[in-house]
């Protein structure tokens, strides 16, 4: 039986084991069990990674190697409203690196940060595929397209 972590609660532990279980006989199943465990537990800090290494016995560096690859995958608590600013390069030529920086002001954070209340949390994604309607931010499944610094403001207010 592999150690329990001490700084995640018994529940929580037997919990994400449980998920774990499910998955271990099937090929590939680092990825699967790691967006379960992510639907369950929020984000994937490095206690969580840890129990997920043990438990599908590969090395610890091999899960934070994907777990920092994907950008599906958190390190950090994520907010209720996740704000997506593409950062691919039609997106970036058509201005988006002067959204993003309206959307840090608004929020107040930066790139990977959780606003204090947990409703808010920014990342700068890779191509989401709608580069016609480049500058692209994403809130949660939402798209919005063509849109200026100056509109970021009124979208995000929309959520709060
Ligand atoms: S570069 Fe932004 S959607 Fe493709």
């Amino acid at each position: 039986m592999s150690k329990c972590c001490c700084e995640i609660p018994k529940e929580t532990v037997e919990a994400i084991r449980e998920i774990i279980a499910r998955h271990k006989e099937q090929e590939g199943a680092l990825i699967p069990v790691l967006h379960e465990v992510q639907e369950y537990y929020g984000y994937l800090p490095f206690e969580i990674q840890k129990i997920v290494a043990e438990e599908l016995e590969i090395p610890l560096t091999e899960v934070y190697g994907v777990v920092t690859f994907y950008t599906q995958f958190s390190l950090n608590p994520v907010g209720k409203y996740k704000v997506g600013v593409c950062m691919g390069t039609a997106c970036y030529v058509k201005g988006s690196d002067k959204v993003l920086e309206e959307v840090e002001k608004v929020l107040g954070i930066k790139v990977g940060e959780t606003t204090e209340d947990g409703f808010f949390s920014l990342e700068a994604t890779r191509c989401i595929g709608a580069c016609g309607l480049a500058p692209v931010i994403t809130v949660n499944d939402d798209v919005y397209g063509k849109i200026g610094a100056n509109e970021v403001a009124d979208i995000l207010k929309k959520y709060q």
